[in-house]
């Protein structure tokens, strides 16, 4: 597939409007403003863009409800925190290709009447910290940013706003929240973000790889976009792959690719010939495959059938050599140190496990601990108020699904057969 929307991986100096401007870039500006809103938002909702920050809710939709709220300023927000391990496919917009996600955001912001913006950028991207402030200041001198856009009565307005390194605020209510200077807490809905978002105002975030989409919706045309990928789920996408593999990175693909695919053609097959253990699809949220769902497609539904989920497709791959209890173990102990604490299931469950886990790692554990383990997973299902605690239970229970021999192997030898050890704490 040609690449779209990493087609300018590879160009120098990318990050600079000139640059930008002379490789095609905000072409699609010129159209928008022949267009109107209305046709804007209508060909964002015809294309079948969804979310790419992991929920993949129909974006043409979730613009529709701001753009029925009668209430100014709206806001659109860039949901670039981009905290998932192994998930690294929003970094090369942020530190290399900034213009294309700030043209993303003023044609999504005019086709929702927005007057304000946020990139809300991880703490630990510092070089797109500083690309981002120089790429939003030029575009302010091309008056491609600010009052009265290009001559037209449109004006948007664009700043970035650091987190401080909580995953959680990855989750959209409670990046606003963190963005309003408060902690980084889920609110409860409703009242929902297209009446009651940034400082009580109608807001849209967005995904940055979402947003990203949108020029390129415009400039080819819905049709054409759609056409790409597979039916339920269409476009190009950025798969980031990672783990035990010949040649991990990202990879621009359409939407659709199976993960033999992926693992294999792109990825070069597992490192040093070894055997495919398990694989992750979506971040470590998303429940663990293995082999046998090679040919499963990435994408919304096949996955979900598959009992997993795409999540921000970001793909890590376990060759024989991993070991999966001491994965799952690492995982925990992410989510427990990302738990916000204010539900009891998943700030007390996250800390239980991880426990639990790192016993049983380290040979101390019992053949009990992992109906314990089952247990907590099911108080923590559908039980918290946000997904962090839904997420943190996938790795646990597919683990325990497709690898329970190896729990149990660890429980009878006491300890790694790999030779691994745990901390009982991250
Ligand atoms: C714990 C948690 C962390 C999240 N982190 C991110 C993130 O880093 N980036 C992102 O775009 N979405 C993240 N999301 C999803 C957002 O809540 C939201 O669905 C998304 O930003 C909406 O954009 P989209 O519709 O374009 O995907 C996270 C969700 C949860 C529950």
């Amino acid at each position: 597939m040609e690449k779209i929307l990493l087609k300018n991986a590879d160009v120098p100096n990318i990050n600079d409007v000139d640059v930008y401007i002379a490789h095609g870039g905000y072409k699609s500006l010129d159209k928008i403003f022949q267009m109107g809103p209305a046709a804007v938002l209508e060909e964002v909702k015809r294309s079948g863009l969804r979310g790419r920050g992991g929920a993949w809710f129909p974006a043409g939709m979730k613009w529709q409800f701001c753009v029925e709220v009668n209430k100014f300023p709206k806001y659109l927000i860039a949901n670039a925190d981009e905290g998932e391990p192994a998930t690294f496919k929003d970094r090369p917009f942020l530190e290399k290709d900034p213009h294309q996600l700030i043209e993303g955001m003023i044609v999504s912001a005019y086709a929702i009447g927005a007057s304000k913006g946020y990139i809300y950028l991880r703490g630990e991207y510092p070089t797109g910290y500083k690309v981002l402030n120089a790429a939003i200041d030029q575009a302010y001198k091309k008056n491609l940013l600010g009052n009265n856009i290009k001559g037209t009565d449109f004006s948007f307005d664009l700043a970035v706003h650091r987190g401080a390194g909580a995953y959680i605020c990855g989750e959209a209510s409670a990046l606003i929240e963190s963005l309003e200077g408060k902690r980084g807490q889920f609110r409860v809905r409703p009242p929902y973000m297209a009446t009651h978002g940034a400082f009580g105002m109608p807001t849209v975030v967005n995904n940055v790889e979402t947003l990203v989409n949108v020029s390129h919706i415009i400039n080819g045309g819905a049709d054409w976009w759609s056409s790409i990928g597979s039916k339920d789920s269409p476009g190009p996408k950025v798969f980031g792959i990672s783990g035990h593999l010949q040649k991990p990175g990202l990879y621009e693909l359409p939407m659709g690719v199976t993960l033999r695919e992926l693992i294999y053609e792109h990825g070069g097959g597992i490192k040093d010939g070894k055997e495919l253990k398990a694989v992750i699809p979506g971040g470590v949220s998303t429940a663990m495959l293995t082999p046998e769902h090679l040919d499963i497609k990435m994408d919304v539904k096949s996955l979900q059938t598959a009992g997993s989920a795409i999540g921000s497709g970001a793909t890590t791959v376990m060759s024989e050599d991993a070991c999966v209890v001491h994965m799952v173990w690492r995982a925990m102990a992410f989510f427990y140190h990302e738990s916000c604490g204010r539900c009891t299931p998943c700030r007390e469950g996250t800390d239980w496990m991880v426990k639990i886990l790192a016993r049983i790692e380290n040979g101390e554990g019992r053949m009990e601990d992992l109906k314990i383990l089952e247990d907590v997973c099911h108080t923590i299902h559908n039980n918290c108020f946000c997904p962090l605690g839904e997420g943190a239970v996938n790795p646990v229970l597919s683990g325990l699904k497709y690898f329970r021999a190896d729990f149990e192997e660890h429980i009878r030898t006491r300890g790694c057969p790999k030779g691994l050890r745990a901390r009982a704490r991250h």
